[in-house]
């Protein structure tokens, strides 16, 4: 069964929701875009406008077409009135189990049937997720990465009971939008964040071991591995709560080996939450 995608709900207007919304936005698909407060939907639409203008700056789109997208945004507060006659629901609220569940737990009961569920989660048990509502096999995982607007990859992320004609679906979709989509069984962090965060958790012991220091060990794995960014420079990007939400997570299903560094709880604790905050590892003054 192949559902036509025509409409569809991003939930969280923050780094990853604002920007799942402008590549809906792009490929001509019509996106309300939800958060729990106005203010934080005007800072998700500023980051679309921001990115739209700096393309029609490089003319990579004209204001034209730069307005039609914007046109294609919703901003709502309002759950209930958003998911009317969308398709699928994309969850991009903080990386939180309980409020994830929370939040699905109250879409499935005034959501209709045929409405597939997606979560961005970046390590979160999809089953899990899924079993708080009465359509696992409609719940997936479809795992954007950062920026979502330039980032060609999204990993699809399979719960134990999600159905094949789903899966089909959600990749075709994903092709229509520009995206590679990798299909993955459900495990601890799926594939690119299981294997990123003990990379990432090993560079913040090297230097809170005094090893070497945060520059040159960027410089090192920029030049040595031809990574784009450093593993300090990449945390300060993704956010260094997200990345100790998900250390932590891997720590309790996979084993102390997992362990955050002591340096990432700190910085997070001191409200150092990387590029976002304007201070993480490093400091931004833009
Ligand atoms: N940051 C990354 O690089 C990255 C990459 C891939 C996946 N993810 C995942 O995407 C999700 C979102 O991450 P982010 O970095 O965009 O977080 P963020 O903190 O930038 O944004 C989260 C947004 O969700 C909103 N929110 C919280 N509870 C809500 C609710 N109940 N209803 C509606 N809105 C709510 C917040 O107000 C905030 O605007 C997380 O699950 C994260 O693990 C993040």
């Amino acid at each position: 069964m192949i559902t036509e995608i025509n409409r569809i709900v991003v939930i969280g207007s923050g780094t990853m929701g604002s920007g799942i919304a402008l590549v809906f936005a792009q490929a001509k698909i019509d996106v309300v875009l939800v958060d729990v407060e106005q203010k934080y939907l005007d800072e998700g639409i500023e980051r679309i406008k921001k990115f739209l203008n700096r393309s029609v700056e490089k003319e990579k789109i004209t204001l034209q077409e730069s307005n039609e997208i914007i046109k294609r945004v919703i901003l709502s507060t309002n759950l209930e009135e958003a998911i009317k006659d969308v398709q699928l629901v994309i969850e991009a609220i903080i990386e939180n189990e309980g409020a994830k569940k929370e939040l699905f737990k109250e879409l499935d009961s005034f959501c209709s049937d045929e409405v597939i569920f997606a979560s961005n989660t970046s390590a979160l048990s999809i089953s899990n997720l899924a079993d708080v509502t009465k359509r696992p096999s409609k719940f997936l995982g479809m795992h954007f990465f950062n920026p979502p607007q330039l980032m060609k990859l999204v990993e699809i992320i399979k719960g134990e009971k999600t159905s094949e004609s789903v899966v089909e679906n959600i990749v075709a979709l994903c092709t229509r939008i520009g995206k590679i989509a990798v299909p993955s069984n459900e495990a601890p962090g799926f594939i690119v964040n299981r294997l990123l965060w003990p990379f990432l958790n090993e560079a913040y012991k090297l230097f809170e071991n005094g090893v070497s220091d945060k520059e040159f060990i960027d410089t090192a794995i920029k030049l040595g591995l031809n990574h784009p960014m450093g593993p300090f420079e990449l945390s300060d990007y993704i956010g260094l709560d997200v990345l100790l939400d998900i250390g932590k997570y891997l720590e309790e299903q996979l084993g102390v080996s997992y362990k955050p560094a002591k340096i990432l709880s700190k910085l997070v604790n001191e409200g150092k939450l990387g590029k976002k905050t304007k201070e993480g590892f490093y400091i931004y003054d833009k």
